[in-house]
């Protein structure tokens, strides 16, 4: 398994794939059963499978928990190589927002609903940040959770309105035994929180 830690280098190791079809997970780490089963989906339906670990904070509020959201990289890089992943996108902040952060993908309309209510900021970070990452690793598939439904709701519109040459994976949510679905924030809930 390949880890590669700059845009450059990911743009340099994308040229030289020529026929190869590419699956892509992007994630923020933490990796749990979730993330594994999109990334067993692309590993099974693609080539080549790359994840990408990045902690967006484009997408996390002033009073979020971007600095103290769950890290295990070490723990993270060896769930993905038993998965059979073939290359880990590890970026800084400075790499993927190096241009500034002027420019956005915001949606005007879906965004502003449901979870956009009480966080407006967040789906114009999350599209803003997949679109930079898609621009950069030229998937042919995604995979995202339905977990996250308004989010992958708002990605599959972004794909088909701004005209990504990709096809978006929705995969089934995967649940804890109580039946709590699987997150890496789960890890900020009490045994009680969580029933
Ligand atoms: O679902 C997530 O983990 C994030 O919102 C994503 C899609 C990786 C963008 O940062």
């Amino acid at each position: 398994m390949n880890i590669i830690k700059t845009s450059s280098e990911l743009l340099q190791w994308r040229k030289s794939l020529a026929d190869t079809s590419v699956g892509f997970v992007p994630t923020m780490g933490a990796l749990h059963e979730g993330h594994l089963s999109l990334v067993r989906k692309a590993v099974a339906g693609c080539d080549l499978t790359i994840v990408s670990i990045f902690i967006n904070p484009m997408q996390f509020a002033e009073n979020e928990d971007l600095d103290t959201y769950p890290v295990d990289v070490d723990g993270d890089i060896e769930k993905l190589k038993s998965a059979g992943v073939d290359v880990v996108f590890l970026p800084s902040r400075d790499d993927i927002y190096k241009g500034g952060d002027s420019f956005f993908i915001y949606e005007n309309e879906i965004s502003k609903k449901l979870e956009g209510k009480s966080r407006p900021h967040f789906f114009k970070g999350v599209l803003t940040v997949v679109g930079k990452l898609f621009n950069l690793v030229q998937p042919h598939k995604a995979y995202f959770g339905k977990k996250d439904a308004q989010q992958l709701i708002l990605i599959q519109r972004m794909v088909k309105n701004l005209n990504f040459p990709i096809t978006i994976v929705p995969c089934d949510t995967v649940r804890e035994h109580h039946g709590l679905a699987m997150s890496s924030r789960n890890e900020y809930l009490s045994r009680e929180d969580r029933d």
